[in-house]
This record gives structure tokens, C-alpha cells and sequence, in this order.
């Protein structure tokens, strides 16, 4: 099959053999392993000079997904914080591929740019951002931290006259990035990435799990005086889902000049009930915001978002022209003018369908239920004398740790990361280990549309059964 044009008529079979396949895969991903079994592709196999055609590529892909894929978009598995596919959102996704939209510009894809707007417009209720903010669909949280920090360190240059997207940062101080101990390592490679400097970021901590100092970050943002700063508030550690006071950080960098930028990849959706919705109070008062779409929105990798309140500021850091883009001028600024990306996948496809299909309600109804199973994990962790829990559970993240009768304390983080790897080897849930004030703990985060009571109940049961195995394992043999 040396040229794709002779695989032209096959294109329905590729299809079809895709779509029978996928179903196959996710109707058995409520009961699967989570984790993958073994590999099987042939990792150091070189560029085949014929190719095979597209249905006999696909019949390995397939046997090769089969086997290696890990069942993260299931409903027992808790680790790190990762999604699902909501049914709308994984057709969208299929159609984006088929319909290939450049969502850099409306020219591109009219398609793509409406619904990104329109899709923009409905997290931005969703969420309770203002109206007027700009904002724009990215890679995942990461990029979004990008997109606002990029925002930041332009209305930083321009505090000092500066354009730093024309003429660089060179004669400019370092900028003051201050946060919590909270602060997210995709937060510092976006600083890293915009040429920041990681090591510029000062945390203030009043406790080894990384809980803000108000007064410490106050008496240093006093000392900047009248220098521009930026604030990194936390709205969700990925440790225990805990927040920083939002309110209480944004009004002590009202006192300075600062920007304030919020990381919410997946706190922000405490916004959407109004269970939760106080830990994320005086959000509109920030200056940018930013989420993901492949966590608790459950749209399939990879999305997220970035708002950013004066569009002037966002547009002027990702602003870029050539003849050859030249088009019509619309109302609305072109999202490759708004994102690190030109040409772009048309994300907003996905999420203009899981949000038309399941609206405000729909959502509403998902997190409350994540919330209530994550109450539901810590009592249960709460009346086992074998598990102690490390955290509040504010949002939907329980962090306990394995704790038998008889383990001196400092034997645990050892025990503890035994029977991590142990949880993972077994795969009927998937959820590593963390190091929370200084504790190898665990911390199953819950977000995925499909996770029901019965699942949730397996995290603890399975703890305590690996945990009783790891502790016979480490008796010496008689
Ligand atoms: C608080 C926070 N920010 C940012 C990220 C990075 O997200 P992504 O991996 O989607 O880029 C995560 C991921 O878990 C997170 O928890």
C-alpha cells in the first residue's frame, strides 16, 4: 500500500472497524482492570518501507490498545486527576477528527471559531466568570497556566513601559511571582517556559502541607512597594483538593499593584454547586483563570481554558500577523491570537456538546455526586482503625494513609509506598502515592462521570486488604 490515495475506498471500513472496536473497549471499561496489561508493540521497530493499509494498521492498534491501554477513562481510576468521556463529549471528539477544523481562525473554520465563543460564553456562566473577559480553549491546564501567566508578565512589562512580546525582558528586575505552598509544578513550568524563572516564585507556608501564610505574603508583597507583582492563588491542591482564601489573597494583592492568577484546573468547579461555590468567592476579582476540560468537564484529552480579564492584555501577548493571514476584520479577536497555537484542533467542539447535552444541571448533578462519594470514602476511612486521614475533604480528593496498630512511625512512608505500588500492581483501582507534610499518604481525586458508590467503595477495601498483605510480606519467614 504505497500511497494513501489507494486506501481511499476503505475509509468507511477504517471507520466502521474504529467505532465497533471503541464501543467493545468502553462497554467493558466499568468492570475492566484499570491497569494496562502487558505491552506488546514492538518498541524498537524501525519505519516499515511498504505499509500494511489502513484496516490491517488499525487490527494491531487495536490489539495493542487492548492490552496496553490504562482503563483511565473508567470508573475506578483515582489517580492524579483525570476524566472521563461523557458519551457527547467522545462523538464530538470523533467528529472533530473527521471534520479537521483549523480553529485558528474564523476564515479557517467559521464552525470552529462560533462554537469556541459559544463554548467559552457557557463556562464562563458555568463557572461565574464575567461575561466580558476574553478567553480561549487550550491543551490542558498547563497551557492554560501559560496563556495567564503570558497575560501577567505583559501587563508586568507594560508597567514598566515595556512591550516584552517586542523587545524582550532584557533590563527589566525579575518579576515577583508569590504563592502558597500549594502551588502547582505546571504553574512553575509555565513560568519556567516564559522565561520567569521558576526560582522567582516565592511560597509562603504556615505548615509543611503548604497552607498560605497571609501575614508573611502581606509583609512581602509590602515590600515590593510600588513594583508590579504577580499572585498565584490555588483553587484546588492536587494533594488534598484544599483551597487557598481566595477572597482573603486577592484583596491583600488589591493593596499592591498585582496581578492575580488563579489555578483552578480542577477547583473551579466548587463554582459549580452551590454546596462548594464559597471556596472559590471573589473569583471575578482576579485577573486570570484558568481550568481543564479533561478532568471534571470529562471531555477526552487533551482541553482546557484560560480566562483572562482584560482581553487588550491577553490579546496583546499572543498577538500575530503575516500577509497571508490577513482576513476580514470580525467583532471578535481570532483565537490564534489569543492562545500560544496557531493552527488548532477544534476542541470546542467537545465541549460545546457535553454542554449542550448535559447543561448546568447535568453538571451541577455530576459534582455534587463526586462530592458526596468523596464524603463517603472519608467516612469510611474515618471507621477503619487501620487508616488515618491526613486532610479535610473540602472538594473531592480524600488523603489518608495505611496506619496498623504495631508500625512505628517511622516505618509508615516505607509500608505506605509498598502498598502504592501494590494498589497499582493489582489494578482493580489505580491511585499512587503522594508526600503530604512530609507523610507517603494516598490520594484518590474523583472526577469521572461514570464512578458510582460501588466503585468508591473499593479504595478503602482494597487498601487495607493490600496493606495486611504488605505487612505479612515484610515478616521474616519462620
Ligand atoms: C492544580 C493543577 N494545576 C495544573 C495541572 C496541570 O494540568 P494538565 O496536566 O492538564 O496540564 C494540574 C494537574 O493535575 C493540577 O492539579
Amino acid at each position: 500500500m504505497p500511497d494513501p490515495l489507494e486506501d481511499h475506498a476503505n475509509l468507511g471500513a477504517a471507520l466502521r472497524l474504529a467505532a465497533r472496536e471503541a464501543e467493545t473497549y468502553l462497554a467493558g471499561i466499568d468492570d475492566d482492570r484499570v491497569r494496562p496489561r502487558v505491552g506488546r508493540v514492538e518498541s524498537t521497530s524501525s519505519l516499515p518501507e511498504d505499509g500494511v493499509g489502513s484496516l490491517a494498521a488499525l487490527a494491531e492498534l487495536v490489539a495493542a490498545a487492548d492490552d496496553e491501554s490504562t482503563r483511565s477513562a473508567g470508573p475506578r481510576f483515582f489517580h492524579f486527576v483525570i476524566g472521563g468521556g461523557t458519551p457527547a463529549a467522545v462523538g464530538a471528539d470523533w467528529l472533530t477528527a473527521a471534520l479537521d477544523q483549523n480553529a485558528g481562525m474564523t476564515i479557517s473554520s467559521p464552525l470552529a471559531s462560533r462554537l469556541e465563543h459559544i463554548s467559552l460564553g457557557w463556562l464562563k456562566e458555568l463557572f461565574h466568570v464575567p461575561a466580558a473577559w476574553s478567553g480561549v480553549l487550550t491543551t490542558g491546564a498547563t497551557m492554560a497556566n501559560f496563556v495567564g501567566l503570558a497575560a501577567a508578565r505583559r501587563w508586568w512589562g507594560l508597567q514598566h513601559g515595556v512591550d516584552v512580546e517586542a523587545v524582550g525582558m532584557s533590563g527589566l528586575p525579575p518579576m515577583a511571582i508569590l504563592s502558597s505552598g500549594y502551588v502547582h509544578v505546571s504553574a512553575l513550568k509555565a513560568v519556567a517556559m516564559l522565561g520567569l524563572g521558576r526560582e522567582n516564585v516565592r511560597t509562603f507556608s504556615r505548615d509543611s502541607a503548604g497552607r498560605v501564610d497571609l501575614d508573611a505574603m502581606r509583609d512581602a508583597l509590602r515590600e515590593c512597594g510600588s513594583e508590579p507583582v504577580v499572585v498565584i492563588v490555588n483553587a484546588g491542591d492536587v494533594n488534598t483538593g484544599d483551597f487557598d482564601p481566595l477572597g482573603e489573597m486577592v484583596a491583600l494583592a488589591r493593596e499592591q499593584k498585582a496581578w492575580v492568577h488563579v489555578d483552578g484546573a480542577f477547583g473551579l468547579f466548587a463554582a459549580v454547586s452551590p454546596k462548594t461555590r464559597a471556596l472559590v468567592d471573589g473569583l471575578e476579582l482576579a485577573d486570570s483563570v484558568i481550568s481543564d476540560g479533561h478532568k471534571w468537564l470529562n471531555v477526552p484529552y487533551d482541553l482546557g481554558f484560560a480566562f483572562v480579564r482584560d482581553p487588550v492584555v491577553h490579546a496583546g501577548a499572543f498577538s500575530a500577523s503575516a500577509a497571508y493571514l490577513s482576513a476580514k476584520a470580525t467583532s471578535q479577536p481570532e483565537f490564534m491570537n489569543l492562545s500560544p497555537e496557531m493552527s488548532r484542533r477544534a476542541r470546542s467542539l467537545a465541549v460545546w456538546a457535553t454542554l449542550r447535552a448535559y447543561g448546568r444541571d447535568g453538571y451541577r448533578s455530576m459534582v455534587e455526586r463526586h462530592l458526596a462519594l468523596a464524603q463517603r470514602v472519608a467516612a469510611q476511612v474515618d471507621g477503619a482503625p487501620d487508616l488515618e486521614r491526613l486532610a479535610d475533604v473540602r472538594l473531592n480528593v480524600i488523603c489518608f494513609r495505611y496506619r496498623p496498630e504495631g508500625v512505628a512511625e517511622s516505618e509508615l512512608n516505607e509500608l505506605n509506598r509498598r502498598v502504592g505500588e501494590l494498589v497499582l500492581e493489582d489494578g482493580r483501582v489505580y491511585f499512587g502515592t503522594t508526600v503530604y507534610g512530609g507523610k507517603v499518604a494516598f490520594r484518590p481525586a474523583i472526577v469521572n462521570w461514570r464512578t458510582r458508590e460501588e466503585d468508591v467503595d473499593l479504595i478503602v477495601s482494597t487498601v487495607r486488604e493490600l496493606g495486611a498483605r504488605a505487612i505479612a510480606q515484610a515478616q521474616p519467614a519462620r
